[in-house]
């Protein structure tokens, strides 16, 4: 047998193993700047004097570095895994989907450095500039070559739904990309957007809570709707939920970015429109939260001693809780309360750290010993103790930014009876700093979590061996 016919028979696990490792570093470095940030909201003294650390310049790290380092490797690799396994084919090209891993890496690398020099487009998460948002459509357009390669040269007829979530999250994030970095370039490291004006804001924020809709939400439902089941050892609650709940979501999400424009400039049908949409997309958000959890019925006492479904059932629940919130902060009369204020942050996180991480660091917690010839984690009990200590740190770092953020909202608008602002904004600032510092304490719990993840994921690498694993003879129904 030659040695293409060897590797045509097993799975392309290597880029699956890469990125999955990467998925936990990235997620130690994002959040341990996530907790900088909040530290240097509490004391400001904290930037140093120095550029380069300086809160403007480290916020838009963190963020690029929680969502698209720490996510975006994470969905790589979940990708890769599942639309092997689903199509029980090997991927459709190892040398594209290595550059997938390597140019990933390097867009990455380049935010890292290229953020705390202060070089952005000032566009949020879009800041990167124009000649790594070069390199970002390269790999994008290979990674979507190798994932619809894969599907099309699948061995089994049916594409699971898990695919159709993948699918859409890569399309999307590639038309998004295109239409909202399109600039022109007037220096090597410098360019103007294309847009102007409230056509800019509308774009920008087009592509914002599409980025939420399909970076942060589409893709990881695909995570969900493969590793929920497996983990379970239970089929998806109902199959014909999740081809409703695929279509009703990515048809609602396109339509309710004017939300994060309530009471500007644009149009003021627009943003009712937003909003309209944005209380709609409550519908199948919960359609897809009930389809996940209700995988479980008839198994419910596996919450009690598996950790690992706990992590995933846990993040289906603040999945629901976010997406509860969001629409009733889109209402534009709540809007007028929340936005500015730190209950955006709060909704931001509850979504963040509560659904994408949880149902990340489950997804890793199946995949990594599978990946190393393992049965199980190296400590299942430190599984045990990160699922605890995170939900902690969630439930600090939320509740704090909900107190403080209605507090700021009430504060802003209270008027005295002959008109004058009952409170100047400093003194809502002094009134906000105990939430702030309780943030800090969530925040820091949540990262001793991750770095408990790191050294059980290093234990299981180091005690395990990389495995190739045997793609079936006989072509299986998913
Ligand atoms: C240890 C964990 C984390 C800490 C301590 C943390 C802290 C922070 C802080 C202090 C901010 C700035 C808030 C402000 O401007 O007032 C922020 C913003 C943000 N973080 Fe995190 N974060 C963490 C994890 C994450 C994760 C895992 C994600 C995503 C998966 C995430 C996504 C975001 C986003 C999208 C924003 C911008 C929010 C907005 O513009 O309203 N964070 N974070
Ligand atoms: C039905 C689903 C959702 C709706 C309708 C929704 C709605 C909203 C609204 C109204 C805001 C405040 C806009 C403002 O006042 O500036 C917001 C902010 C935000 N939401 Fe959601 N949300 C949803 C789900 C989620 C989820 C699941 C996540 C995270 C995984 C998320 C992440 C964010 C982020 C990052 C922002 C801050 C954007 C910024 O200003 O930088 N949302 N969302």
């Amino acid at each position: 047998m030659s040695f293409a016919n060897t590797k045509a028979t097993v799975y392309n696990d290597k880029v699956v193993r890469q990125f999955a490792i990467m998925t936990v570093v990235w997620g130690v470095v994002g959040m341990l700047v996530g907790v900088i940030i909040a530290a240097q909201l509490t004391w400001p003294q904290l930037n140093l004097g120095i550029p380069w650390l300086s809160y403007g310049r480290l916020r838009p790290l963190h963020t690029n570095a929680v969502i698209f380092a720490f996510g975006g490797c994470g969905l790589f690799a979940t990708a890769y895994y599942v639309v092997q396994r689903t199509c029980q084919v090997r991927l459709f090209s190892d040398t594209l989907a290595a550059f997938t891993f390597w140019g990933w890496q390097l867009v990455i690398l380049s935010a890292a450095i290229s953020l705390p020099l202060g070089l952005t487009t000032g566009k949020e998460y879009a800041e990167l500039e124009w000649p790594i948002d070069i390199l970002i459509t390269l790999v994008w357009v290979a990674f979507a070559v190798v994932f619809f390669g894969t599907v099309g040269t699948r061995r089994v007829k049916h594409i699971y739904v898990a695919n159709w979530f993948y699918g859409a999250f890569i399309i999307a994030v590639a038309l998004l990309h295109l239409v909202n970095s399109a600039a022109l370039p007037v220096g090597p490291l410098t360019s103007y957007s294309a847009y102007a004006g409230v056509q800019d804001a509308m774009v920008q924020w087009w592509y914002g809570h599409n980025a939420v809709g399909f970076f942060l939400t589409a893709g990881f439902l695909g995570m969900m709707y493969y590793f929920v089941p497996k983990q379970a050892g239970r089929p998806v609650y109902s199959y014909r939920l999740s081809i409703v709940h695929f279509w009703a979501l990515i048809f609602t999400y396109m339509w309710a970015g004017p939300h994060h424009l309530h009471y500007t400039a644009l149009p003021d049908w627009a943003q009712s429109l937003g909003m309209v949409f944005s209380l709609i997309l409550l519908a199948p958000s919960w359609g897809g939260m009930i389809n996940g959890i209700m995988t479980l019925s008839g198994a419910w006492h596996k919450l009690r001693d598996d950790p690992i479904l706990r992590f995933l059932i846990v993040s289906l629940s603040f999945y629901g809780m976010s997406t509860f919130e969001g629409p009733m902060m889109s209402i534009k009369t709540v809007n007028a309360l929340s936005h500015y204020t730190d209950w955006t942050v709060g909704h931001v996180h509850s979504g963040a750290l509560g659904w994408v991480g949880l149902v990340t660091m489950g997804s890793m917690y199946y995949l990594i010993p599978r990946l190393f010839g393992r049965k199980q984690m190296f400590s299942v009990k430190a599984i045990e103790l990160h699922f605890w200590i995170a939900t902690i740190g969630i439930v600090i770092y939320i509740a704090s930014m909900w107190i403080a953020g209605v507090m700021q909202g009430l504060m802003w608008r209270a008027v005295n009876a002959d008109g004058t602002l009952t409170y100047t904004f400093v003194e809502s600032v002094k009134a906000t700093f105990p939430f702030y510092v309780l943030r800090l304490i969530g925040g820091a719990i949540y990262l001793v979590g991750m770095l408990i993840m790191l050294w059980n994921v290093i234990k299981t690498a180091t005690a395990g061996r990389s495995v190739t694993v045997e793609i079936p003879a006989v072509a299986a129904h998913a």
